[in-house]
């Protein structure tokens, strides 16, 4: 079945890199192009850390903060993700486009977002979001759906009528780039592929073979 699965690939678009040093730009643009085709969830990375035995954990987050030479995402601050990244910041993160037939492959060093950049991310959620993180005991063994479901009912009925506070337990982390590659698909499998690394103060820009 998977065998005779086959995608021939057309335009994903020349990839142009007018300023190394803006090694973000073209990253930018291709999540708001996303966006703008209206792409489900065009902001998801799969993002890898490491755990304590050296094994590569990867899961989707979404990318809700990005510069020039950052992407920013929030989580649980007792999630397995969070307790990797505070042994072991180095993190990878692949997004994917494939409506857009482009990828993205990004390697860098995680820490903590600053607690006020996470409040006003916290109070612009809507309140359903804040409660559920608020309850959620991320990646922790639980007992039933039923449950989780009575822990966020009883949330809300503890904070009616107040707003929900920003849990200690719930934060972001910040991904400074060490190195990016965009990828965009062609025909006949001549895919385009440039990575941009830093070096010292300075990025340099390498295309590879597909
Ligand atoms: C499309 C998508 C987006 C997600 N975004 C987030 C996110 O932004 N933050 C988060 O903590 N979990 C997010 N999750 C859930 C994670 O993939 C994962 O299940 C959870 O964070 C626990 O991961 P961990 O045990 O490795 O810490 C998302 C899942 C999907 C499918």
């Amino acid at each position: 079945m998977v065998e005779e699965m086959r995608v021939n690939y057309r335009d994903g678009g020349r990839i142009n890199i007018p300023n190394n040093n803006m090694p973000l730009e073209l990253l930018i643009n291709w999540i708001e192009e996303a966006r703008t085709k209206k792409l489900i969830e065009a902001n998801a990375i799969c993002l890898s850390t490491i755990d304590d035995n050296g094994n590569p954990q990867s899961r989707m987050v979404l990318v809700k903060y990005i510069n020039n030479f950052e992407i920013g995402f929030f989580t649980n601050l007792g999630s397995n993700k969070a307790s990797e990244i505070n042994a072991n910041k180095n993190v990878s993160g692949v997004m994917f486009w494939p409506e857009m037939e482009r990828q993205v492959r990004i390697t860098g060093i995680a820490s903590l977002m600053p607690r006020d950049k996470v409040l006003d991310y916290h109070r612009s959620r809507p309140r359903e979001s804040q409660i559920a993180a608020f309850t959620s005991m991320q990646s922790r063994p639980l007992k039933s759906l039923d449950h989780l479901i009575k822990e966020f009912h009883d949330t809300e009925l503890e904070f009616k009528d107040k707003e929900i506070p920003l849990p200690d337990h719930w934060g972001g982390y910040v991904i400074k780039i060490s190195s990016i590659e965009y990828w965009s698909g062609r025909p006949s499998r001549l895919h385009e592929r440039m990575v941009l690394k830093i070096q010292g103060s300075e990025w340099s820009e390498r295309r590879l073979y597909p």
